[in-house]
């Protein structure tokens, strides 16, 4: 298939390689700069070069003063629309700013000032969103932890964080089950060396905690005084190349990565996608489906439709069950967004509950233009599916944590091109994505490589790890020398189609969530039974991958193997979190390993995938192979 002539995406995308500088300095215009940069990119400074070194910017004037003196201070900026508690929540531009200009004076009150860290531990309410804002607005950077997450996940973030207050809440809600959120968050405080100054909790009518004297502080009180004393915090001003937040995702240990998201990157990047990748206009309903605790949230529920003046909408509930499969287009239609971005394990649910599409029918989706689907490969049947129930274009795009926007998408503001069912597309502007051999070459078109980004890397991806330049430039800019590793395998067709086929680490992607399988072997490995694992990712209808680790046994081990296992079952539940959908431990007499003891686990996978799978040549005793078979039956 031919591009589409009608786009500007091959024009616009070309100038953004051969004058990155003119592009970028052209978009930064969109953003309000205290002081404009000195420099649009900075090759001498930081690890592979700096965007907009000199500037000096705030994050939260973008996304909400501005607009107020602008005339949209009467515009719905948020609605919090919360099936799990039957509420719909509207705050306008004017109102959203006084909540986040208390709240920045209450953390400052505390001591937080420009450049030290808040956590926030936070459920799916509209508090999460003001958080997030008032940390942009007086400097303070904030680390957003996954509700999913356990408690041990939760410390080693503080640790790496080092907050000084961490926000939270006493409990979020799943459906049939109040999670709270208080004993994770002692848990956690003991188990981490540093210690926040103090937390302020959101106390939920739907389950109130207990609050521990002289560290815990009552969210609502502190809130109500700082109104009544008509307290209210300036803009801080930041250099562009300050940190704006860390979000820790898996790695290839247990130790997370935290990426981190400079201001005047992001806020230059995110903005121009709002438009020209989304072809979202100022003043319109947007709706991301995802969780803030994601890179998703961060740039599409919060930054992204606020700096754009747009209204977006946050979701407190699920696709199916909250109460039915027609949850989405309800929200869609009752609050008229004209698009939507979400997972496509989401469809995958909503299919599985109602093929026929009965419940889009029951809704007025007119005003609904486009689909957007990122946070795992968007299969092909779920995507003709959704095309052919919804009626609008559906568009896959693929992105990271590290990145932060879109890697390759289907530029809708542009002009949209062609879809591929299979492919997300095209590589985004300031994006040169490579399919590379192991020496880093690039290869032909239809054959499948490592994809990898060559630097430096457009505005708003990560600039580094916290703390951690290092382990940066190891796992990222090490083995393909003048390239970013995405650790995506995959290839460009003859069109420069982008097809992303896979992880080449132990990362998985179970319902969008990304985990690491490395970091679940180290949990099993630390139950006292267990002498040897394997955790790998097999095939799941709906969630695309789930988590299946294989055990053998110490060896003099009398209890029974499926008592064992119900153990594991649970520890990874309280290590990691139930996020981590951790369901299927099976024992085994060994693990099949090849002659230099490397375990087979791409063949194991295959068998559990019920895939077509040859043996492997180095294998030690072909016979391993069999006994996992057998081990497998009845329980995939
Ligand atoms: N706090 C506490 N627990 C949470 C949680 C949170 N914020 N989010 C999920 N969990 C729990 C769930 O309750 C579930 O617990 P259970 O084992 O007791 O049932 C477990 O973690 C697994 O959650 P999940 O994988 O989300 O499964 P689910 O069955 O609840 O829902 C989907 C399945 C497909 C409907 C859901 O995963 C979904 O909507 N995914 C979209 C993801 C997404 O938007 N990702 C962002 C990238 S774009
Ligand atoms: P995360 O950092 O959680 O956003 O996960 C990023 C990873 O998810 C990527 O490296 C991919 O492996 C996968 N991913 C995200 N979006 C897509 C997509 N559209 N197609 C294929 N894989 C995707």
């Amino acid at each position: 298939m031919n591009v589409d002539g009608k786009s500007r995406y091959h024009e616009v995308h070309a100038r953004s390689l051969a004058d990155p500088e003119g592009f970028w300095a052209e978009a930064a215009k969109e953003i309000d700069w205290i002081q404009p940069p000195k420099t649009i990119f900075d090759p001498s400074q930081g690890t592979y070069g700096r965007w907009f070194t000199g500037g000096v910017v705030n994050t939260c004037y973008n996304a909400l003063d501005r607009h107020v003196e602008r005339g949209r201070a009467d515009q719905v900026a948020l609605i919090h629309d919360s099936p799990l508690t039957g509420s719909i929540t509207r705050l306008t531009y004017a109102e959203l700013l006084s909540e986040v200009q208390a709240l920045g004076a209450i953390m400052q009150d505390f001591g937080v000032a420009k450049g030290d860290r808040v956590i926030l531990y936070m459920p799916m309410v509209p508090e999460a969103v003001v958080a997030m804002l008032a940390c942009a607005r007086i400097g303070a950077v904030h680390s957003v932890v996954f509700g999913g997450f356990a408690a041990k996940e939760l410390a080693t973030r503080i640790d790496d964080a080092q907050p000084k207050l961490i926000l939270s809440a006493s409990c979020g809600i799943e459906p049939g089950r109040i999670v709270q959120y208080k004993p994770l968050l002692d848990e956690a405080i003991k188990l981490a060396g540093s210690k926040p100054k103090a937390c302020i909790v959101l106390q939920r009518s739907q389950l109130t905690c207990d609050m521990t004297p002289g560290r815990d502080y009552d969210w609502a009180s502190l809130r109500r005084k700082a109104l009544n004393d008509g307290k209210k915090a300036p803009c801080v001003p930041v250099a562009a190349t300050d940190p704006l937040y860390i979000l820790y995702t898996s790695g290839t240990t247990g130790i997370p990565k935290g990426v981190v998201r400079d201001n005047g990157g992001h806020l230059v990047a995110v903005k121009w996608s709002m438009f020209n990748l989304y072809g979202v206009k100022p003043g319109e309903v947007w709706w991301c489906g995802s969780d803030i605790g994601w890179v998703v949230g961060h740039s599409y529920i919060v930054y992204g439709p606020l700096l754009h003046g747009a209204t977006t909408i946050m979701y407190e509930g699920k696709p199916v069950g909250t109460p039915d499969a027609g949850a989405f287009w309800r929200v869609i239609a009752e609050h008229k967004a004209v698009a939507f971005f979400t997972a496509p394990t989401a469809f995958r649910a909503i299919r599985k509950d109602d093929p026929e599409g009965k419940f889009i029918r029951q809704y007025d989706l007119s005003k609904f233009r486009t689909l957007f689907l990122a946070g795992e490969r968007a299969d092909p049947p779920t995507v003709e599916w959704a095309e052919q129930q919804l009626k609008v274009p559906v568009i896959d795009h693929w992105w990271q944590t590290e990145t932060g926007w879109c890697i390759a998408g289907n530029p809708v503001g542009l002009g949209m091109l062609p879809v591929k069912h299979g492919s997300p597309t095209v590589p985004m502007p300031g994006y040169q994505v490579d399919v590379v051999d192991e020496a880093a070459k690039p290869v032909g078109p239809n054959t499948m490589g490592s994809i990898v980004i060559k630097l430096p890397m457009p505005p708003g991806c990560l600039p580094t790890l916290w703390n951690q330049d290092e382990r940066f430039k190891e796992a990222y800019l090490s083995e393909f020398p003048g390239y970013y590793k995405t650790s995506d395998a995959g290839y460009k067709d003859e069109d420069g189609y982008v097809f992303v086929m896979g992880r080449t680490d132990d990362i998985i992607n179970v319902a969008g969530h990304r985990l690491s399988t490395g970091g679940m072997e180290e949990i099993l490995a630390s139950h006292p039974d267990v002498a040897e694992c394997a955790v790998l990712g097999v095939k799941d209808a709906i969630k695309g991958e789930v988590p299946c680790g294989f055990l053998v046994l110490k060896a003099g081990v009398k209890r029974a193997p499926s008592e064992i296992e119900k153990e594991i079952i649970a520890l990874v539940r309280d290590k990691l979190g139930p996020v981590a959908a951790f369901k299927l431990a099976i024992t085994v007499g060994r693990l099949p390993k090849t002659r230099s003891g490397k375990i087979l686990r791409g063949t194991i996978k295959k068998i559990a995938d019920g895939d077509t799978w040859t043996m492997p040549a180095t294998i030690e005793d072909p016979k391993a192979l069999d006994e996992i078979g057998e081990a497998l039956k009845g329980r995939v």
